[in-house]
Order: structure tokens, then C-alpha cells, then sequence
């Protein structure tokens, strides 16, 4: 039977790649980090919270890294743990370098060290992109972050093909668009649209505050991008490749087509503030993914449209369940109000 470790495991990509994994006959170990108050609600909502092992470790912890490698001995890692926010990169640029940096970095030392024939997958990212040199972006396509997770990301990048070019490593980068789900974190747009949607529905909500809604992304649906993950550790030889939609859409479009889901209308309750705009954003994310089609026969399956009705039925279905009385494992009731946080960010953005 083969053996993977997912570090971040609790997070979105860890839970659906960790079912993905179970299902095809793998036994999965994952790390997770110590916290007060347990954190496994996407594992339990996806019923593999009793199938997995756990292993606790923090991507900045080097010896915590060592024991969960040693430990669980895996044939294939998938290291998705990161700090994923983008916004809260510009408030912890330095951890955010820590982790999602450097941390990518202590694992590969820690594979050329003990056993060079594991399998390393790095969750790369569109964010590379950042200011965008073609409409369209590939492979070729030249990087230029525009945020501190995007330049700590550039970092864990270049250490991937680094050690695969140096020493031989398997060691492939995933530069994934924009994948969401109802598993997606709230703070991310998608979420915090489709939530709002939910309540504002079930009249638990009266408005949605948004930053730039002129942003345009490559959105996807987050199971079909763990397989692209999947699929590039099984192939001969190890390569980077882009994972997208080949469509873009507006933060205006999504909001939009998330109301209409719900037979409201948009402009009765969106609101703009530049507290939620970033110091520096990215305008434009389109991937072209014709790499992985023609050579790991991966292909997108869900629209646009598709993957905003599913979030905003999930949301809406939780919603009501929790007004009926029910709970089960879900983030959004104990979710605290962002405002405040926001506040203290958006004096800095003042250029
Ligand atoms: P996510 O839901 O935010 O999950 C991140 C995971 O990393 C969580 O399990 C989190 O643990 C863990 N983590 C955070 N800091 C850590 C630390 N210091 N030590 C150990 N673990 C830590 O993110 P996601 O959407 O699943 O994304 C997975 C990966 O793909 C990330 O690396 C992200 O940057 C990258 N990516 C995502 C997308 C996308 O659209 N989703 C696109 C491109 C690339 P807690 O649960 O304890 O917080
Ligand atoms: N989060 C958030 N909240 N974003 C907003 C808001 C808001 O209220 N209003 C507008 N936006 C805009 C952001 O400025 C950004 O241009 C866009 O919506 C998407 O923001 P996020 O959903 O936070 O995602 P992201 O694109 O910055 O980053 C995600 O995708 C990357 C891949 O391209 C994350 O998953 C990253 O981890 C990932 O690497």
C-alpha cells in the first residue's frame, strides 16, 4: 500500500486530496498544528477524519517536519500547509516568508537527506504572476508577485525545480489558479460572497461589503484540482505545470451570478469599501491549461456557473439546517466579524 503525508491537511486542497488519496488505496498520514481549539470540521465533513493519521508539525518547526517524514516514511508528499491568505500576507509578510517560503525548503532538505525517492509535490500558484506580462498565462509566462505570499511562494518555486535540476529529486510545482469549493476559507471571496448570499437569503444578513470588484480570476472547483496534484507525482518524469479553467471572470461577475442563484438581486445590497482593497493586487489570472490536458489527460469539469451554484447551496443548506436546529461539522456560525481586523489593516494601505 502506498504511504502519503499532506501537510496542511486540515485545510480545503488537504481534506479533498486526502479523500481522493483514501479512495484510491493509500494510506494518509497528515500534519496539523497544535491549536486550542480543534480545528478538523472539513475532515469531518467529508467523513475521513477516522481514515486518516495525524501527525502534529508547523512548516516553520524544522524537527517537527523531520518526525512527521520519518514517522509516516511516505512514498509521495503533498505540501499544501501555508499561510493561503494573500491579505494577511501584507500584515505577516515575515511569517508568511517563514512558512510558505522557507518551509517548502525544509522539506526538500529533509527528502535529500533521509530518502531521495520521495515524491514532492509544491503547491505552487497563479499569484506568481502577479503583474501579468500575457493575457493568457502558461508555463512560459513570466513571473512578477505582486504580495508577500506570492514573493515567499517565488521562493518555494525555485528551491522545487532547484532540487529537482540539482539532485535529482522528483519534485513537481502545481501552479494552481484559483480553486474554491464549500470548503473554501471565508475570508476568500468566493466564500465570503456565497455565505453572505446564504444569509442574506434566510434574512440573517442585510448587506455584503466587497473590495475591488474589477479583479478578474481563473476560477475552478477544488476536488478536480487535488487529481491534477495526484496525477503529476505518477508521471515518468517530474515537470511544473499549470492548473486553470482557461476562463476568467470578475469579482462583479461572481457576485452577481450568486445572487441571481438565490433570485436576489445584487445591487439591493453590495456594498464597496477600500478597507477590503489590497495595498498591491492582481488584476488578472486566465491559465491556459494545455500542458496537463495533453500530457496528464486532466481536464476541468465544472462551469463558472456550476461551481457558484454548489457553494451557494451549500451555504444555503447550512444555514438552514443550523435554523432548524442542527449542527454538524461547518465554520461559518463561530466565524468572528472581520471588520475590525480589516480596520487596522486598511490604515496601511494608504499609499
Ligand atoms: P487553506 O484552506 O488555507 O489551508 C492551508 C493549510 O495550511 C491548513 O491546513 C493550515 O492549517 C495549514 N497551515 C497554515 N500555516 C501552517 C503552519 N505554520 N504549519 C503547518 N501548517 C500550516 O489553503 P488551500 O486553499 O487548501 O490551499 C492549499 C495550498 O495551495 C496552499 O499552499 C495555498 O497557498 C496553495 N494554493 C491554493 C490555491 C487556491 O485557490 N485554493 C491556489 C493556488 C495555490 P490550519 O487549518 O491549522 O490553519
Ligand atoms: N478576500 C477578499 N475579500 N477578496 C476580495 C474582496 C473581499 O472582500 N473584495 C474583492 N476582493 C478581490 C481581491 O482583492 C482579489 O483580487 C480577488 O477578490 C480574489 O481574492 P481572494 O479570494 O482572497 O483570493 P486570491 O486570488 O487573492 O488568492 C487565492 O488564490 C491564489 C491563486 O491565484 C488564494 O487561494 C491563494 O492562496 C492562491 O495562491
Amino acid at each position: 500500500m502506498k504511504k502519503a503525508l499532506i501537510t496542511g491537511i486540515t485545510g480545503q486542497d488537504g481534506a479533498y486530496l486526502a479523500k481522493l488519496l483514501i479512495e484510491k488505496g493509500y494510506s494518509v498520514y497528515g500534519t496539523y498544528r497544535r491549536v486550542s481549539s480543534p480545528n478538523f470540521w472539513r475532515l469531518q465533513y467529508l467523513n475521513v477524519l477516522d481514515k486518516i493519521t495525524l501527525i502534529p508539525a508547523d512548516m516553520a518547526d524544522m524537527s517537527s517536519l523531520f518526525e512527521a517524514i520519518s514517522v509516516s516514511d511516505p512514498d509521495e508528499i503533498y505540501n499544501l500547509a501555508a499561510q493561503s491568505y494573500v491579505g494577511a500576507s501584507f500584515d505577516q509578510p515575515l511569517l508568511t516568508t517563514e512558512i510558505d517560503g522557507s518551509g517548502a525548503t525544509r522539506i526538500l532538505e529533509i527528502i535529500r537527506h533521509i530518502n531521495k525517492d520521495i515524491k514532492f509535490y509544491q503547491a505552487s500558484t497563479s499569484e506568481l504572476y502577479g503583474t501579468v506580462a500575457e493575457n493568457i498565462q502558461n508555463e512560459n509566462t513570466v513571473f512578477c508577485p505582486n504580495s508577500p505570499y506570492a514573493a515567499a511562494k517565488l521562493l518555494s518555486f525555485h528551491n522545487t525545480r532547484i532540487y529537482r535540476e540539482g539532485y535529482g529529486l522528483f519534485a513537481c510545482n502545481g501552479i494552481l489558479f484559483n480553486h474554491e469549493s464549500p470548503l473554501r476559507g471565508l475570508e476568500f471571496v468566493t466564500r465570503k460572497i456565497t455565505n453572505a448570499v446564504a444569509k442574506i437569503k434566510l434574512g440573517l444578513q442585510k448587506e455584503l461589503v466587497l473590495g475591488n470588484l474589477d479583479a478578474k480570476r481563473d476560477w475552478g472547483f477544488a476536488p478536480e484540482y487535488v487529481e491534477a496534484m495526484w496525477r503529476m507525482l505518477q508521471q515518468e518524469k517530474p515537470d511544473d505545470f499549470v492548473v486553470a479553467t482557461g476562463e476568467t471572470h470578475s469579482v462583479r461577475e461572481f457576485v452577481n451570478e450568486a445572487f441571481k442563484q438565490a433570485n436576489l438581486n445584487a445591487d439591493d445590497f453590495v456594498k464597496t469599501d477600500k478597507i477590503f482593497v489590497r495595498p498591491h493586487d492582481v488584476n488578472l489570472l486566465c491559465g491556459d491549461p494545455s500542458k496537463i490536458k495533453n500530457n496528464l489527460n486532466w481536464n476541468c469539469k465544472t462551469t463558472f456557473a456550476e461551481l457558484v451554484k454548489v457553494m451557494v447551496n451549500a451555504d444555503i443548506k447550512r444555514w438552514e439546517n443550523f435554523l432548524a436546529g442542527e449542527s454538524f461539522a461547518w465554520d461559518a456560525p463561530s466565524f468572528p466579524d472581520n471588520i475590525t481586523i480589516l480596520k487596522r489593516h486598511s490604515k496601511n494601505n494608504i499609499k
